[in-house]
């Protein structure tokens, strides 16, 4: 089954606007459930909207705090994400990552996300590329970090995503092309491998994200070895999405 991954960031601005969205996404949802399944992550305060809106909708965090003590302002818990009923959550993702969450704070934020038995949707990817490889070095920082001292029966309840921060969102250069996917795909398993074994590391889903549209979509699907997508501001848009839903889940 192919995964299809909404991160709806810091939108829409109302619990009016956040129903409406949710509305148009539900039937997508159910169009496609055949070959395909959805995350949708909202920002939090969004989620019982989303949530009594649609009953049919998987749905995650954008992000959790790591700490534990009640006396942190500001911050989401994972036992209130779970609360929710958010199964997922994504975290590392670039854009918290440049707000200053280093690899040590992601992998707090995975403990606190594996104590409520969430599952993280990790984001890895690289500031720039460089002809020498030397950016393979910061995934391979990212992954370890990340997987430290995560027993291998626990593996399999993440999802990771490969997320080039150049490719990403309003500042985006381009999107990656399918082959730079690949190769980080094939690295990303290699390092699994070399963590744990082949088995464990194919089991986990590796997605791509970063400037996916409704055209470089299936490009990726078909050329990357990805189970599925994570989509950003396409997401955001229902006509959009559903052309990205389609034309992924017509290559079966
Ligand atoms: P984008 O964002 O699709 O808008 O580039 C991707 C993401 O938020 O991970």
């Amino acid at each position: 089954m192919r995964l299809l991954v909404a991160n709806w960031k810091m939108a829409p601005e109302t619990p009016a606007q956040a129903k409406i969205l949710t509305k148009a996404i539900a039937p997508i949802v159910r169009a496609n459930k055949k070959n395909l399944d959805f995350i949708i992550c909202p920002p939090t305060i969004h989620l019982s909207t989303v949530a009594i809106t649609s009953k049919a909708l998987t749905f995650g965090g954008q992000d959790v705090s790591f700490e534990i003590k009640p006396s942190s302002t500001g911050q989401i818990s994972s036992a209130m994400l779970a609360s929710y009923g958010a199964r997922y959550c994504i975290v590392g993702h670039s854009e918290c990552r440049q707000r200053g969450d280093s690899n040590e704070i992601v992998k707090l934020k995975i403990d606190r996300l594996m104590e409520k038995k969430i599952q993280p949707i990790l984001c890895v990817g690289e500031k720039s590329r460089d002809l020498q490889g030397w950016y393979l070095g910061e995934i391979k920082d990212q992954i370890e970090s990340a997987f430290f001292e995560i027993p291998k029966i626990m593996v399999k309840k993440f999802i990771i995503a490969y997320e080039p921060i150049w490719a990403i969102g309003e500042g985006a250069k381009r999107e990656a092309t399918p082959l730079e996917c690949l190769e980080m795909v094939i690295y990303i398993r290699k390092l699994l491998t070399d963590l744990y074994d082949e088995k464990t590391a194919r089991a986990i889903p590796v997605l791509y994200g970063g400037s996916v549209n409704e055209i470089n979509a299936s490009l990726f699907m078909n050329e990357s070895d990805i189970a599925g997508l994570l989509v950003g501001r396409a997401s955001l848009v229902p006509k959009q999405f559903e052309a990205i839903a389609k034309s992924i889940s017509l290559q079966f």
